[in-house]
């Protein structure tokens, strides 16, 4: 049985899967700076014996648990992570991974030298539609992809102030220039290139003119070159006036692509298979592909859990690499390499859209090697 605490009352989103796997893993301890938000989750997880703590370090000192879900604003992600790995926890932690580039590299260090699991609880690459496509990609419908776009165009204006304070969102999603909250849309689209990495990134932004007084530009567009040569388009706005599309993707094939609706229709997909002649592209919508939806995510394990089912799915994978003993998919390098775009984005767009080379996390590198350069 796998024992986990959760700091941070966003973690409350694990509380379903958790309970879906009674024989694999339970929730014992939940640690929160505010006491409100620890007596909601008690009620929400429904357990008397429910161990709570306001001080993190009390929690993985005093709890017996096995592994930790870190659910608290983006700047407590690396420090937290790191703790709980030295206290030999294995690690879920919530997007982004990081809000400094020394910061990935403390945190490849640490779960390196830890040998504990650490899992980057990016959701959106496990949205059931999301998957669906990736099938699609490794079957080979859309032929050799070589071209993504991936936006998040989600107002969080309302959500920068908490409880009438200026809020951790105001500093390091809208105060922060560049794309600073990228992976929802990275993610996703990264995922249907296979091992390619994004070796060089640049950023553009048409100013700033919110009424807010914000830092970040109203939105930033990032080109990510990979290093096959490929092109990933990438959109972050928080901040625009306009209804939610937090989930907008678009593939290119050579022999076909993929699209969602910025507009709150259905997917749509559209294949050389279906074309009435070369040249003369139709339109299907992608639930006419259901049938090659992966098993697992045809079960309806998921149903209920919060970004169609992704939420679910995520914490399973969590749970099994702890089980197996193996780095999950989203592992490390992953969370690093598509929280780096952010953190170069910033420079880029401060330098004119300079291109910024990305590190390749993947690989033992020398200290030289780690300098960002510009
Ligand atoms: N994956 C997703 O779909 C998704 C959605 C929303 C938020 N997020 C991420 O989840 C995280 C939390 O976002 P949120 O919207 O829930 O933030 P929030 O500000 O609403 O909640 C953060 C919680 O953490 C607590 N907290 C802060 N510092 C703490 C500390 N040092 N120790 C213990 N508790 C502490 C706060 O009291 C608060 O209850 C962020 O990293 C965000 O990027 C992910």
């Amino acid at each position: 049985m796998i024992k986990i605490g959760i700091v941070g009352a966003r973690g409350l989103s694990v509380v379903g899967a958790i309970k879906a796997m009674p024989d694999d893993a339970e929730i014992v301890a939940m640690c929160d700076l505010d006491e409100g938000a620890l007596e909601t989750a008690k009620a929400a997880i429904g357990k008397e014996d429910l161990q709570l703590y306001r001080i993190y370090g009390d929690m993985l000192e005093k709890a017996d648990i096995d592994a930790v879900v870190i659910s608290t604003p983006m700047q407590c992600h690396v420090p937290q992570a790191i703790e709980a790995l030295q206290a030999g926890k294995h690690v879920m932690c919530e997007v982004t991974a990081a809000v400094s580039m020394d910061e990935l590299w403390w945190l490849i260090e640490n779960v390196e030298k830890s040998g504990k699991i650490y899992m980057y609880a990016e959701n959106y690459c496990y949205i059931p539609e999301v998957q669906l496509v990736r099938q699609l990609v490794k079957k080979g419908f859309f032929g050799e992809i070589y071209y993504g776009e991936g936006e998040y165009t989600h107002d969080c204006t309302s959500l920068r102030n908490w409880h009438g304070k200026t809020g951790w969102r105001s500093y390091w999603q809208m105060g922060t220039r560049g794309s600073f909250y990228p992976t929802h849309s990275l993610g996703p689209v990264m995922q249907c290139f296979d091992d390619d990495r994004i070796v060089s990134i640049a950023s553009f932004s048409p100013g700033n003119h919110n009424p807010y007084g914000l830092r970040n530009d109203d939105l930033t567009q990032t080109m990510c070159q990979l290093a096959s040569g490929k092109l990933v388009k990438l959109r972050v706005d928080t901040i625009s006036p306009r209804p939610h599309a937090m989930a907008y993707y678009q593939i290119q094939g050579t022999k076909g692509c993929f699209e969602t609706s910025r507009l709150g229709g259905q997917s749509m997909i559209a294949l050389d298979t279906d074309a009435e002649r070369q040249g003369c592209y139709v339109w299907k919508p992608l639930s006419d592909y259901n049938e090659y939806l992966p098993e697992r995510y045809k079960s309806g394990a998921g149903e209920g859990a919060g970004h169609g089912g992704g939420d679910y799915y995520i914490v399973a994978d969590f749970i099994n690499a702890i089980k197996t003993n193996t780095q999950p998919e989203l592992n490390v390098y992953k969370a690093a390499e598509w929280t780096s775009v952010a953190l170069l984005s910033q420079l880029s767009v401060t330098n004119g859209g300079r291109v910024m080379e990305v590190p390749n996390f993947r690989k033992n590198m020398s200290w030289e090697e780690k300098r960002i350069k510009l």
